[in-house]
């Protein structure tokens, strides 16, 4: 029986071992898409209710464990209780996702502060040692925060942004705001993940799904250099935590992301051709991906092809099973069973 961290399919990938059939998780596991997540997230009240709420979030973050066996449960919550705890008013409204009374100018973000940022996200660490305690020995736990950027773009726009036209008249108009934001988020960002793990987390993803939206110097300076900075400041006080960026949709961007030491995993959305990401990124860091989440709403052949493509590109180096974004809500359950048993069997 597998009882070590070190023993885990997805810990043994991380560290550069090819596992023999490559461990899989999906991202968004948890969520709409299952009609068990439905019937807690109607009794939770809001959704940050159920984000702060230890009993249920173990419970949701369970629900695809048990169901579908994956090799690591992800902590339930979400990227923007970095923004609440730091004082900012977020909400969720059906239909519309996320909502935030948006950051007007500098005064704004020196309003912010990290006095009360432990206390409020203080149900989320006990949230991580519930899951510790009631996962299967073999699988895996990942915590997981917000990039900079992409957590900057929704306290900027207020929401979802399709061009990110504000978020970017501050990045080269104000200049200093900007920075001052991104460097609250690093900080934010590294003692929140440093919790995560003295709670239990054994891996960390950090998600930057809008960092495909910058120019090349500009994914270089406002991606990759804070997450830079935050995998220093939780590697000095967990040298040992494994690291998985997801910086998507930057194309040939994932070599800068490739040639840095300070990430043992790197995400690859479905863009991404699997032959160059075999010869050029994985003799550097651990792939994860690709499959195309509308894929696993078709199910059938098209999936099952799919599939093949990517353990036959991928499966011979260092790699785990995802998807290339995360879970629609119209997924069919059956489908997911159904990818878990084909990349099991290989
Ligand atoms: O299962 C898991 O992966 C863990 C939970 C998780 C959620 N959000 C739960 C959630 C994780 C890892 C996230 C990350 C997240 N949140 C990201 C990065 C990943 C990505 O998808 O790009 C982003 C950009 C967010 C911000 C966010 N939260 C949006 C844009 C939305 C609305 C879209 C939607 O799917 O509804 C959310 C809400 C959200 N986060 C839900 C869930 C389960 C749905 C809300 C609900 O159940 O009412």
């Amino acid at each position: 029986m597998v009882t070590k961290s070190a023993d885990k399919p997805l810990i043994r990938a991380l560290k550069g071992e090819t596992v023999k059939s490559p461990p899989i998780w999906l991202m968004r596991q948890a969520g709409r898409y299952l009609p068990e997540y439905r019937e807690v997230r109607a009794r939770a009240g809001s959704f940050l209710d159920l984000c702060y709420n230890p009993k249920l979030a173990t419970e949701v973050t369970l629900q695809p464990i048990r169901r579908f066996g994956f090799d690591a449960a992800i902590l339930f919550s979400d990227i923007l209780v970095v923004a609440d705890a730091l004082g900012q008013k977020v909400g969720f409204e059906e239909g519309r996702g996320p909502v935030l009374e948006a950051l007007k100018d500098g005064k704004d973000v020196a309003r912010l502060n990290l006095d009360g940022f432990h206390d409020r996200l203080a149900p989320v660490y006990e949230t991580i040692g519930r899951i510790r305690q009631e996962l299967p020995p073999e699988t895996a736990l990942i915590g997981f925060a917000g990039a900079p950027w992409t957590v900057a773009s929704y306290m900027i726009e207020g929401g979802s942004s399709r061009d990110f036209a504000t978020a970017k008249s501050w990045m080269y108009g104000r200049v200093t705001d900007f920075a001052a934001l991104i460097a609250l988020l690093v900080e934010a960002t590294s003692r929140y993940l440093i919790r995560q793990v003295e709670a239990g987390a054994e891996v960390l993803q950090l998600f930057d799904s809008w960092a495909g939206a910058l120019s090349h110097p500009d994914m270089r300076h406002f991606s990759l250099a804070p997450l830079r900075q935050i995998a220093a400041n939780v590697h000095a006080a967990h040298p040992e935590v494994l690291v998985i960026l997801f910086p998507r949709g930057i194309g040939a961007g994932y070599l800068d992301f490739a040639a840095e030491k300070f990430a043992q995993g790197l995400s690859l959305d479905q863009s991404v051709p699997l032959e160059w990401a075999r010869d050029h990124l994985q003799a550097r860091a651990c792939l994860q991906g690709n499959l195309d989440p509308q894929l696993l709403v078709a199910g059938g052949r098209s999936m099952s092809a799919g599939v093949a493509r990517i353990l036959n590109r991928l499966g011979k180096g260092p790699f785990i099973f995802n998807l290339g974004h995360g879970i629609v809500p119209e997924t069919p359950p059956e489908h997911v069973a159904e990818l878990v048993k084909l990349v099991r069997e290989g």
